[in-house]
């Protein structure tokens, strides 16, 4: 499976912030925004990513992230002239996907719990033959979100953009997985009213073949999109209390690379040393005695 970061649009939201820099690249806490969404293909073990991002940005991912080899990762690029739409990451994407399986997450999205490694594994497993599988996140107000449609057995009747009035509490966070198909289905995706190729209407066409499947995340997970400063500064105070309490960090890409092997010891030495004049840093160089001690 392929994974795929958007990290591009306009970031108008977080103006003045985002006038000269990009969005995702702005901190939560102690580290760029888009570590968080990288971290979750690297917790589903994806190791080939493409970060999608504006042609005035696109050099400052390549200058954080490089070709990704530091965290036994491979990362390549591509620019996204315009925000048509988050459908538009399968368009630009098509050469990199091949014939794989492919996971989007948006560059903006925060995710944190426990069981985050198995309920990737599990999105993972259910579209091993087929199909698309994407999540819930009950929220009080869920309007500015793409939003599930259950009947009264649970069963998802249709996923609506952003709707004056959600027909539940369920959003659907920056994070699917689509069988290979979805390239074709994203060529064919028609503009919505506000001009974009919206992701909502690739999972409705899944919906349609009955072969969309929508797990609910439920308490153990905690989401947060970052689109406005409210929401950033909530993610940066959430980071900052399960770190500071727990002593584990969250989303460090480091850390995540050595746990799942895709560096060994003298590698992750080697990371923790370039940073060692921060508390990130010396974290890093900190990590083997601590599993040591354990
Ligand atoms: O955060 C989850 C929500 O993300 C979903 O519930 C919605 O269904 C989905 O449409 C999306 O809604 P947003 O209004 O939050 O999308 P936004 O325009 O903020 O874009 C999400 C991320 O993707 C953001 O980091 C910018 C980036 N992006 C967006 C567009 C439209 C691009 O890189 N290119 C684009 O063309």
């Amino acid at each position: 499976m392929k994974g795929i970061i958007l990290a591009g649009g306009a970031g108008t939201r977080l103006y003045p912030i985002t006038i000269s820099v990009s969005k995702q690249l702005l901190p939560i806490y102690d580290k760029p925004l888009v570590y968080y969404p990288l971290s979750m293909l690297m917790l589903a073990r994806i190791r080939e990513v493409l970060l999608i991002s504006t042609p005035d940005d696109i050099d400052d991912y390549k200058k954080l992230l490089g070709d990704g080899s530091r965290i036994g990762m491979r990362i390549e690029y591509k620019i996204q002239e315009k925000p048509r739409g988050l459908a538009d990451a399968f368009i630009l994407g098509e050469e990199f996907i091949g014939d794989d399986s492919v996971c989007l997450v948006l560059g903006d999205n925060v995710f944190y719990g426990a069981a985050m490694s198995a309920i990737l594994r599990q999105a993972m497993d259910s579209i091993k033959d087929g199909g698309a599988s994407i999540f819930g996140c009950f929220m009080k107000d869920p309007r500015e979100f793409g939003v599930v449609e259950f009947d009264e057995n649970k069963k998802v009747i249709s996923i609506e953009e952003k709707p004056q009035k959600p027909k539940s509490n369920y959003a659907i966070p920056g994070l699917y997985f689509y069988d290979n198909n979805v390239v074709e289905i994203a060529k064919n995706v028609v503009p919505s009213a506000r001009g974009e190729i919206e992701i909502s209407s690739i999972n409705n066409a899944y919906l349609e073949k009955g072969q969309l499947n929508v797990t609910l995340m439920g308490r153990g997970v905690s989401w947060f999109d970052t689109g406005s400063p409210k929401g950033m500064h909530k993610a940066s105070g959430f980071v900052k209390t399960i770190q500071e309490m727990q002593g584990f960090y969250i989303s460090c890409i480091e850390e995540i690379a050595w746990r799942k092997k895709f560096i060994d010891d003298a590698q992750l030495k080697k990371c923790g040393e370039e940073l060692k004049m921060t508390e990130y840093g010396r974290y890093l160089l900190s990590l083997p005695a601590q599993e040591e001690d354990q």
